[in-house]
């Protein structure tokens, strides 16, 4: 589909919010949909406080897994497209991502908030130790402990039924608090919008002004909330919209 150019300019203040559909071309699984993860993998048992206190070692597996894969794949066209954006907007741009894997920072992306963790981080699931960087895809049935304290580590990753950290969600608000000095745009790519709070940015930016977009393969769960939906593919939509 052709696109023409979102134009940026130096009023422009540009935020926003990827998820799955944009590692896709990278050969990362999203988690929704015919191949989704959570077809496979139920997110009670993989991803959620519960699934983890009855069986760890089938939490760790599961990341253990997507640890290994994420190693295997490159940035695509869409992560480059929003590395450019950062280049160019410098401050006036915030990268907000629900994913985990690591690819909008090994693009260059760095004005950036990983909203559900990252992969390739730990932390002890009860000692104060600070979250620390852990790239180990551990042998299945191994549930790694916390050097301090003993008890299980855990992935550092946001699982349903947890709190997003208040931090990244003030750096959002502070971002749309002074985009409001500008013209303030929202672009969301390759989320189905099924997941909240970050599926309710888009009504988030649109009362501080926004315009809105969104691109994505299939018809999001809130595109009726965009001011413009184009259907595609991110890492050809991207470079498109962005240059
Ligand atoms: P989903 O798997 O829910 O949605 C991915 C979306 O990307 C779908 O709507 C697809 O149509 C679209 N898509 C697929 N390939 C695409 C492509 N090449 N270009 C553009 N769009 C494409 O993933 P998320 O919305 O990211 O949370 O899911 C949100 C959160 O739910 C995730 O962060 C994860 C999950 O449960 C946690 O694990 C904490």
């Amino acid at each position: 589909m052709a696109a023409e150019p979102i134009p940026l300019d130096d009023r422009t203040w540009l935020l926003v919010l990827t998820g799955a559909g944009v590692s896709a071309e990278s050969g990362v699984p999203t988690f929704r949909g015919v191949d989704g993860l959570w077809r496979t993998h139920p997110v009670e048992r993989v991803a959620s406080p519960e699934g983890f206190a009855a069986d760890p070692a089938l939490v760790w597996e599961f990341y253990s897994e997507r640890r290994a894969l994420a190693g295997t794949v490159a940035p695509n066209p869409g992560h480059r497209a929003l590395v450019r954006a950062e280049e160019r907007l410098g401050e006036r741009f915030l990268l907000v991502t629900q994913n985990v894997d690591g690819l909008h920072r090994r693009a260059g992306s760095s004005r950036l908030v990983e909203l559900h963790g990252n992969l390739f981080t730990s932390r002890c699931s009860r000692c104060a130790r600070e979250p620390f960087p852990d790239s180990t895809a551990y042998p299945s049935g191994t549930v790694p402990v916390c050097d301090a304290c003993g008890a299980r580590l855990r992935p550092h990753i946001v699982w349903f039924g947890e709190m997003l950290d208040e931090r990244n969600l003030g750096a959002i608000d502070a971002f749309l608090e002074a985009g409001r000095q500008g013209r303030l745009l929202f672009l969301a790519a390759g989320t189905s919008g099924a997941v909240y709070p970050a599926a309710g940015l888009v009504d988030v930016a649109r009362r501080a002004g926004a315009d809105t977009w969104l691109v994505n393969a299939d018809v999001a769960d809130n595109a009726q909330h965009f001011d413009h939906v184009l259907r595609g593919k991110s890492g050809e939509l991207l470079p498109a919209l962005l240059g």
